[in-house]
């Protein structure tokens, strides 16, 4: 078969994976090629149209470097970040869900001493966080290890801004006590917007949507024995819990935060308390 038609295009390009080696190669690209003419026959877009697909994915390349990747918020925005989660994080209901890791996780966090603030700087609204790490039949689990981050009060993460807030700002790491319980000082997360000065920026805007996630703290959770669980706990009331801009919101991760007032001159403050359920590991 030689000719190149536009009823056949699909069929000629699959044709030449025949030869293909790698098994798992060949279906993801089978996959890739059926899908990505079947849009191009459903969209017809125009050369000029083309190439701004083609710009536009350059420049979600060229905006990345060590610290912004572009391409992950791109999978993120367009709901297949979650998506990909929802396929490899299959729990039972018992289960706390996993959530998107986003791209803000930092290897190395410290650890601290349960009780410990995980702020470097005084402010933001003091928040304590407590709860405990139960296994699927609620026995506590010792010595799980809570890797924590969020945002600063003004919504940015502390390696997005470098000269401002200091190193691990708002980053630490806890395990819990001998009955899986786990405490530790914050300030109350905001609402903040996505990196919205590239490509993906531009492209939310063009479809009419916001950058903005719900205020969350994020966690991974792990533990000998166990699969460890990537997740956030939501402020309950939050505007945005409904139009996360990365779709990464669950109703069991949405928790209240009790605001506490200021009382006989202690300051006001905010607490929240959850348990987080692990699945033996297979
Ligand atoms: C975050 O929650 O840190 C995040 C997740 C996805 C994209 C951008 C940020
Ligand atoms: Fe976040």
């Amino acid at each position: 078969m030689t000719g190149f038609t536009e009823d056949t295009s699909a069929e000629t390009v699959l044709a030449r994976l025949s030869e293909c080696p790698d098994g798992r190669l060949s279906e993801v690209m089978s996959s890739v090629i059926r899908h990505l003419h079947a849009m191009v026959k459903e969209v017809e877009p125009t050369q000029e149209e083309w190439m701004t697909a083609i710009r536009f994915l350059t420049e979600v390349g060229q905006m990345c470097d060590e610290r912004r990747q572009e391409w992950i918020l791109l999978s993120d925005i367009l709901g297949v970040s979650m998506l990909i989660d929802a396929i490899n994080n299959r729990k039972p209901a018992m289960a706390t869900p996993s959530t998107v890791l986003g791209p803000f996780h930092v290897e190395g966090a410290p650890e601290l001493p349960l009780g410990a603030n995980i702020s470097r700087t005084d402010k933001g609204e003091p928040l304590l966080v407590s709860g405990r790490v139960l296994d699927e039949a609620g026995r506590a689990i010792a010595g799980a290890e809570l890797d924590i981050w969020q945002t600063s009060p003004d919504g940015f993460y502390d390696v997005q801004q470098p000269d401002e807030q200091p190193a691990m700002n708002l980053r630490g790491r806890f395990r819990t006590d001998k009955d899986g319980v786990f405490h530790f000082r914050s300030i109350k997360p905001c609402s903040y917007p996505i990196p919205t000065d590239g490509p993906v920026g531009k492209l939310l805007t063009g479809m009419g949507r916001h950058p903005y996630r719900p205020a969350h703290i994020h966690f991974i959770i792990s533990a000998d024995g166990y699969e460890s669980v990537t997740t956030h706990l939501f402020v309950e009331g939050d505007e945005y819990l409904d139009s996360d801009a990365v779709f990464g919101v669950k109703d069991a991760l949405i928790v209240p935060f009790v605001l506490h007032p200021a009382d006989d001159g202690a300051e006001a403050y905010y607490t929240v308390e959850n348990d987080f359920r692990l699945c033996t590991a297979s």
